[in-house]
Order: structure tokens, then C-alpha cells, then sequence
């Protein structure tokens, strides 16, 4: 049976690539709402594949915001687990468009590579598991129970499907969730995830005159906005790269000298991080090796910045507002509502009279930190080291999944997070792309994993 699944798998990468290609189709970007229809085109696409994979009761579940799809197969026979596969269907905004090679809606091959929004995170690794399931029904019998969990609001913070989970405890009640979302740490090197950090997203936005201005009639006068938030955000950070919001470091746990050894010993350089990202040199906390402040340091991003006269040539003017885009990384044991309360206590701390300032949070995700003696762990290491030939490693990563924290909370069980994205994959940036070669060695290992688990 497992040879004819994987036997199977090889003989149908052609049209597993064909079905990603149509998936990726679909520009499903959750946080804009001119893209509402393509959510639901999605969701349906995806309950037709688990539909023709085999699953039964499949069906789109309305949330508070995206649709949440769901199918099961529970007809494993004895003692067989239950796993939960988690995926998402949506995707981050493409911009900037024109950086893109190819269309970023039209995924196109160049060398080893596929190359569209959401090939890596995560429409991908959500074929990748419909198509190890697939394997093995085609060629067999499903020796473990299946329930299906793909939302479409992963990029956006998961914020609905809180409730969802919380309101379909029994429907979604099971042994551990595999989660594709968190990658693999190199091409040669397999690894299941340990550690997710959380997120908390703000807008923030600064008011001054009623009106942009003519900058010599009143520059000098009137506090710039732009300026004014600029000094904001400086101060959101000391010289040594610390986040200076009141109170930020109070709830992060300490490393203990284990902790420093495994991430001492995993293989993230910071020699690799500057190759990746086309960096002078590396930045942050200099008592943290670059692989600690991404798993297990907070951070304080400027995602983005707008205010005043940005198009061609010149134009004298103070603008009226300035806005940002600002988000934490958080780490255990912060949480996105005290961090909003510290981001509020700085700015009412440090913001000028003379202008008006307003803070919104858009979404926020729990910092995570998941157990490795559990079933779902052990039977996908095992599957990892037969396809890779190489045991895999526990990385914690920098990254944040919504779902991982509300699982753990509502249903009480732990996340088995890996995937086939390549760090170096280009997720969230223009030109994302999917290593060919080891996603199909993620469809065998998946069929291996599923194996493992045979009661
Ligand atoms: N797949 C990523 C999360 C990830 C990235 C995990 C790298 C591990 C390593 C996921 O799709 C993602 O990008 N999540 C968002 C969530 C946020 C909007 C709450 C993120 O991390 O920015
Ligand atoms: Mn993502």
C-alpha cells in the first residue's frame, strides 16, 4: 500500500502541479475587501479538492469574516488518531506588482521554481496534503481519521476563527493538528517547528492642521505630522535595538542556558540571513544570536509609512496627517491586548499636545509554544528522516499562525508545525516561489507520515 501510494504520487506530479497552478489562480487576498468574491471562489475550490480527495461532510462554514472549509473522514478502522490537517486559502496582497517577473496570479516555472503569491505560503503545502491524502486513498485504505480545518483569514490574524473554534469544540475535537504553515529549514535539512511568535498589528495615525499647508507660509509655526510621528516611532526603540514601550519586556520569558544551547545548535546563520535579504549587516539586540532574536525576542516593526507629497518632482507642503503601519512580534508570555495597552501608555506618554493622534489595533495572534511528545511529532520525524535521510531539527521560528494558540486553548491540543517552504522562499514578497524539488519530497513524506500513524 505505501509503495503504491507513493508509486502514485510520482506518477501524478504533473497534475498535482496543474491543480496547485488553478489554486494559485485565484487571487484570494483577505485583507482587501475588492477581493470578497475571489474569497469564496477559493473556499469552493478548496472544498471541491477535499471533496474529490474522498472526504465526506465537507462544507463552507460562514465565520465573522472569511469562510472557514471544513470535511472529515472518520471511518478509519480500531484504535486509529485523529488528525486535524490545518491549511489556509488566502494570501497577502501582491504589491508592489511591478517587481514581479511573472504575474503573480499566473504561476509560471523558471528552473526548480514555481512562482506565484501563496505558492510557498501556503496554497502549496495545502495541495502538497490533499495530495499525500489522495495518494494513499487512491491506493488503499485511510488508516486514520481525517478532519479538514482551511480558513481564509491566516494572513489577516485569524480573527474569527477564534469563535469558530470555540463554537465547534466537539466537531473539531482530535488527537493533533498538522500545520504546513511553518516551513522547513533548508532544502537538505527537515525540521518540525517548536515556536511561533505572536503579532499585534496597529495603525496609527497622526492629525495636525485641518489641511495640507503651504510650508513657507507656515512651516516653523505648526508642528510637521509627519515629522511628529516620525519622532514617535523613533522612540519606540533604544540605541541597542530594545522596544521601549512601558513595561514591553516584562512578560518575556528568560532563555535558560538549555534553551541558548538549542538555539546555539540549529543551523540559521547570519551569514545566510544577509545573503537572504541583501542587508550591509545585520541589526538588533547584540546579547541575542540572530537565530534567538527571531524565535524568542520581541519586536517593534514599521510595516509601512504614508504622509504628504510623494509623486514626481517637488511640492512645498506640511501635510495634514501622517499615518503608519506599526506591528509587535510577540513572545511567550506576551499578548496582543497588553501590548496594545503599552503602545497606548507610550503614546499618551511621549505624544506632543499640539497634535492629535489615534491608534487602532487590526489584529493580533498569540505567541506559541508547542510540545514534541506527542504521537503526531514522532510519526512525522520518522517520515521526515526516511525521505531526507537526515533526522530533523526543532527550530523556533519568527513567524506567527493564528490557529496554533486557539487550538491549544479551545480543543486542548498541540500543533505538529512543518511544511516545505524554503526560508529563502520569498513569502510576503514579490517573486514567492516554491521549491519544486522539495515539495514533491513533502507529498512522499506526507504519505510516509500518514503511514506512520497506522494503529
Ligand atoms: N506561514 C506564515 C507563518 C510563518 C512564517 C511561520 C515563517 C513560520 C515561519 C504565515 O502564513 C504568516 O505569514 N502569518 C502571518 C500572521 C499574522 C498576520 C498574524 C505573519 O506571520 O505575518
Ligand atoms: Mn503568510
Amino acid at each position: 500500500m505505501l509503495e503504491q501510494a507513493l508509486q502514485y504520487a510520482s506518477q501524478n506530479r504533473a497534475r498535482f502541479l496543474n491543480e496547485l497552478n488553478d489554486f494559485l489562480a485565484i487571487p484570494s487576498i483577505s485583507t482587501d475587501p475588492e477581493h470578497q468574491a475571489d474569497m469564496q471562489k477559493a473556499a469552493e475550490w478548496a472544498a471541491g479538492q477535499l471533496r474529490s480527495v474522498g472526504m465526506q461532510h465537507v462544507q463552507i462554514m460562514p465565520t465573522g469574516g472569511h469562510p472557514v472549509v471544513y470535511g472529515e473522514w472518520l471511518n478509519a478502522p480500531g484504535e486509529a488518531p485523529t488528525v486535524m490537517i490545518y491549511g489556509h486559502y488566502d494570501v497577502q496582497p501582491p504589491d508592489p506588482l511591478e517587481l514581479w517577473i511573472t504575474p503573480p496570479f499566473q504561476a509560471a516555472v523558471r528552473g526548480d521554481h514555481l512562482y506565484a503569491r501563496g505558492s510557498a505560503d501556503m496554497k502549496g503545502q495545502v495541495i502538497a496534503s490533499l495530495k499525500a491524502v489522495e495518494a494513499v486513498m487512491k491506493t488503499g485504505d485511510l488508516p486514520i481519521n481525517l478532519k479538514w480545518l482551511i480558513e481564509g483569514e491566516e494572513e489577516i490574524g485569524s480573527e474569527h476563527l477564534d469563535d469558530f473554534i470555540k463554537n465547534h469544540k466537539e466537531l473539531l475535537a482530535c488527537d493533533f493538528c498538522l500545520n504546513m504553515d511553518a516551513g522547513i529549514l533548508g532544502a537538505e535539512q527537515p525540521s518540525i517547528t517548536v515556536g511561533l511568535r505572536g503579532l499585534a498589528y496597529f495603525e496609527l495615525r497622526v492629525d495636525g492642521p485641518s489641511k495640507d499647508l503651504h510650508s513657507g507660509l507656515y512651516g516653523g509655526t505648526v508642528h510637521n505630522p509627519a515629522q511628529a510621528l516620525a519622532e514617535l516611532i523613533a522612540g519606540m526603540h533604544d540605541r541597542n535595538g530594545k522596544v521601549t514601550l512601558p513595561g514591553f519586556y516584562e512578560r518575556v520569558r528568560k532563555l535558560s542556558k538549555k534553551e541558548h544551547q538549542d538555539f546555539a545548535r540549529l543551523p540559521i546563520s547570519g551569514k545566510e540571513i544577509k545573503n537572504q535579504t541583501g542587508v550591509r549587516a545585520l541589526w538588533g539586540e547584540p546579547q541575542f544570536t540572530p537565530a534567538e532574536r527571531l524565535g524568542a525576542r520581541p519586536t517593534l516593526e514599521v510595516n509601512g509609512l504614508l504622509s504628504g507629497f510623494t509623486g514626481v518632482g517637488s511640492k512645498t507642503v506640511l501635510p495634514a496627517w501622517a499615518m503608519a503601519k506599526i506591528s509587535c512580534r510577540l513572545v511567550p508570555d506576551q499578548t496582543p491586548e497588553e501590548t496594545t495597552r503599552q503602545m497606548r501608555k507610550y503614546l499618551k506618554e511621549n505624544a506632543p499636545k499640539d497634535i492629535k493622534w489615534e491608534l487602532t489595533y487590526l489584529h493580533g495572534a498569540g505567541a506559541a509554544l508547542t510540545g514534541t511528545d506527542n504521537v503526531g511529532v514522532k510519526a512525522l520525524s520518522k517520515a521526515l528522516e526516511t525521505v531526507w535521510g537526515r533526522k530533523p531539527c526543532f527550530p523556533r521560528e519568527g513567524g506567527s499562525i493564528g490557529v496554533v494558540v486557539q487550538l491549544q486553548k479551545h480543543v486542548g491540543v498541540e500543533s505538529v508545525l512543518s511544511g516545505f517552504a524554503l526560508p529563502d522562499c520569498d513569502a510576503h514578497s514579490p517573486n514567492e516561489k516554491l521549491h519544486l524539488p522539495t515539495w514533491y519530497k513533502g507529498i512522499d513524506a506526507l504519505i510516509y507520515f500518514i503511514h506512520n500513524l497506522k494503529a
